[in-house]
């Protein structure tokens, strides 16, 4: 068996960005990606529907990098107002968006031959219905900050 290669320190590739990840409290894909954008420089808002875990997440990232570069709100991404708030706070404490990380998403809490259509519809409004919400309210940011196209 092969090993892993090292994990490499930071190299402050995105110093001074602004990032947002959704999804982000605990060990999962979220939290690693939110701790990685950490170590290369970038100040970074941590979200996610379950507001216990996310603050506990916020706290350990903010003792590993500095309470001013870690800022948490819980955001339920099928929520519109959420969303909206969560931008918001982006924009209160670091003043513009540079990354958005849209990591909520469901894979389906059934197996397909047994999944009725309201879990199924539960998996769209998180994963695409989500997605869309956030790169929406993104886009709008960062045109309002003259940073993105289209
Ligand atoms: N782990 C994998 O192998 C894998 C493979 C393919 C895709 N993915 C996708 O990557 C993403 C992260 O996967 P993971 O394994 O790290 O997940 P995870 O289960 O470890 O964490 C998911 C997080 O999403 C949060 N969440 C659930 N519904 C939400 C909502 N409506 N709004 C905001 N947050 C919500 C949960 O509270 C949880 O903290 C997901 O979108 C998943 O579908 C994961």
């Amino acid at each position: 068996m092969s090993t892993p290669p090292p994990y490499l320190p930071g190299h402050g590739l995105l110093s001074g960005r602004s990032a947002l990840v959704t999804a982000a409290a605990g060990a999962g894909i979220g939290g690693a990606t939110a701790r990685r954008l950490l170590e290369e420089g970038a100040r970074v808002v941590v979200s996610d529907a379950h507001a216990r875990r996310l603050k506990e997440s916020a706290a350990e990232l903010a003792d590993a990098y500095g309470a001013d570069r870690v800022a948490a709100l819980p955001c339920d991404v099928t929520d519109e107002a959420q969303v909206t708030a969560l931008f918001d706070l982006v924009q209160e404490r670091h003043g513009r968006l540079d990354i958005v990380v849209n990591n909520a998403g469901l894979g389906g809490t059934a197996d397909l031959v047994d999944m009725t259509d309201e879990q199924w519809e539960k998996v769209l409004d998180v994963t695409l219905n989500g997605t869309f919400r956030c790169t929406r309210a993104a886009l709008r940011r960062m045109k309002a900050d003259g940073g993105a196209a289209g």
